[in-house]
C-alpha cells in the first residue's frame, strides 16, 4: 500500500495530468514512454525533478549513497585526488542531488592536498540547485569559491574528473514488449479510468536496436527497457572531458545479465516516500521513475566517443580499494566508529548497495592506474 497524497500533492498530480492529456491529444492518444518520462520527471514547474518535491533524503522518496554515508564521498575523493595528482584540473559533477557528495569530496580532496581548481556542478533541477547552494554554504570560503554552477556542459572541455552518481538511471528510457516474436513499444494512453499501458508496433529505431542487441529469439512475453539517450549523453560528456577520467556510478548490469531470459519484467522501479514499486503511471510528477543501466551500452557509447573503458567493478570492490575500512577505523570514538561501520555495511553488502551498484571509469589520455579498480575487473562481462 502506498501512502495517500496530501491535498497539495493531489493538486500537483492534477496539473501534471492536464499537461499529459494535452500531450496525448497532440499525439493521437499515444505517448512514447520516454516522452512520458520527459514530462513527468523534467517538465519545467511540473516534473518530479523540476517541481518542489523533497526527492532525496528521509523526508523524500529515496536515498542515494552520498546520503547514506560520508564514507562514499571520502572514498571517491581518494580516487579523484589520484587522478588530479596525475593531470591536475577540475571536478565536474553531473546531477549533484542535495550537494552532499560535493561537500564531502571538496573537504576530503583539500585534506589530501589535491583540491580541484574548480568544482563545477551541472544540475537540471532548479530546486535541487538551490538545495545544493544552501548546503555548500557550510564549506570554508577557500573551498566555496571553487564552486561554479553551470547551465550546460562547459564549452571548453575540462581536464580532471567528471562524476555522475545515479544520473544515467534518471535519463528517460523506453519500454518494450516482445510477444510471440512481435517487437512492441510500450507507451502511455488514456482510458476512462486514467493512464494506461498501450503497446504498439515498435518504431523503426527501437526495432532495429532490439534486433542488434538480441539477434536470437527473445523469451516469450518479455518486458524490459532500453535507454537510447545513453549514446548522446556519453558523447556530450566525452566532448566535455579533454583529459582525465569520468566516474559513473549506478545500479546496473552488463547487457547479457540485463536482458537475461529470467529478467522478463525488466528493471523499472518507482520510488515514493521510501516505497519501491512498479507502477509508473501512478502519481504522475510525484514519484521517481528509474531503470537500471545497461553498462554494455555505456561502454559502447564511450568507445564510439573516443574514451577508454578503464575500469568496471562493483561499488563494494571500489570502496574497499579506496580505503573504506581504514576510514571506519579512523573514527574519533567508538560510537562514531559503530555508526560508520553500520553505514559501511549498507554501502558494501551484496543485498544492499554493494553489488547492484557498479562503478565505471572512462578515461582520456590518462596513463596512471586507478586505485579504485585495483581489486576487481569486471570488464570481461561487458
Ligand atoms: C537520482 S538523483 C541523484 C542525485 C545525486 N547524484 C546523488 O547521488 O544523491 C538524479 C540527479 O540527476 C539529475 N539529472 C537528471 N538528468 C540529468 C542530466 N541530463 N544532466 C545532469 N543532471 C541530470 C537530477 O536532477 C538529479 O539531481
Amino acid at each position: 500500500m502506498l501512502p495517500p497524497l496530501t491535498r497539495e500533492q493531489a493538486e500537483q498530480a492534477e496539473r501534471v495530468m492536464r499537461a499529459l492529456r494535452e500531450q496525448l491529444r497532440a499525439h493521437a492518444g499515444w505517448l512514447a514512454f520516454d516522452d512520458y518520462l520527459r514530462l513527468v520527471l523534467y517538465a519545467p514547474g511540473l516534473g518530479y525533478y523540476s517541481a518542489g518535491s523533497a526527492k532525496l533524503g528521509a523526508a523524500g522518496d529515496f536515498v542515494t549513497a552520498p546520503e547514506v554515508s560520508p564514507l562514499f564521498g571520502r572514498c571517491l575523493a581518494a580516487q579523484c585526488a589520484e587522478v588530479l595528482g596525475a593531470v591536475g584540473g577540475d571536478v565536474l559533477e553531473l546531477g549533484a542531488g542535495t550537494g552532499r557528495l560535493a561537500l564531502e569530496l571538496l573537504r576530503r580532496m583539500a585534506e589530501l592536498g589535491q583540491p580541484p581548481n574548480h568544482y563545477y556542478i551541472l544540475e537540471v533541477s532548479a530546486d535541487l540547485r538551490q538545495r545544493q547552494q544552501r548546503l555548500l554554504q557550510a564549506l570554508p570560503e577557500p573551498l566555496r569559491s571553487r564552486l561554479v554552477w553551470l547551465e550546460a556542459l562547459p564549452a571548453t572541455a575540462i581536464t580532471g574528473v567528471v562524476i555522475a552518481n545515479e544520473v544515467i538511471d534518471a535519463l528517460p528510457f523506453q519500454r518494450f514488449v516482445v510477444d510471440a516474436g512481435a517487437l512492441l513499444e510500450r507507451g502511455v494512453g488514456l482510458s476512462d479510468e486514467g493512464l494506461i499501458d498501450v503497446d504498439i508496433a515498435a518504431r523503426p529505431a527501437l526495432a532495429a536496436e532490439l534486433t542488434r542487441i538480441a539477434p536470437g529469439p527473445w523469451p516469450p512475453r518479455y518486458l524490459s527497457e532500453l535507454c537510447p539517450m545513453v549514446g548522446p549523453w556519453i558523447a556530450s560528456l566525452s566532448a566535455a572531458l579533454a583529459r582525465g577520467a569520468a566516474l559513473l556510478i549506478d545500479y546496473g548490469l552488463a547487457r547479457h545479465e540485463y536482458y537475461h531470459p529470467q529478467r522478463d519484467h525488466g528493471t523499472l522501479r518507482c520510488h515514493f516516500r521510501h516505497r519501491a514499486h512498479e507502477q509508473p503511471l501512478l502519481y504522475p510528477g510525484l514519484q521517481d521513475i528509474t531503470a537500471w543501466v545497461d553498462f554494455t551500452r555505456v561502454a559502447e557509447a564511450a568507445v564510439d566517443a573516443g574514451l577508454e573503458v578503464a575500469g568496471y567493478c562493483t561499488q563494494a570492490a571500489f570502496l574497499l580499494a579506496t580505503g573504506i575500512e581504514a576510514e571506519v577505523a579512523a573514527a574519533a570514538d567508538p560510537l562514531s566508529r559503530a555508526r560508520l561501520a553500520s553505514q559501511a555495511r549498507a554501502l558494501l553488502l551484496p543485498g544492499e548497495m554493494g553489488e547492484n551498484f557498479k562503478l565505471m571509469a572512462l578515461t582520456r589520455e590518462l596513463e596512471a592506474p586507478l586505485r579504485g579498480f585495483a581489486l576487481q575487473d569486471l570488464r570481461r562481462m561487458l
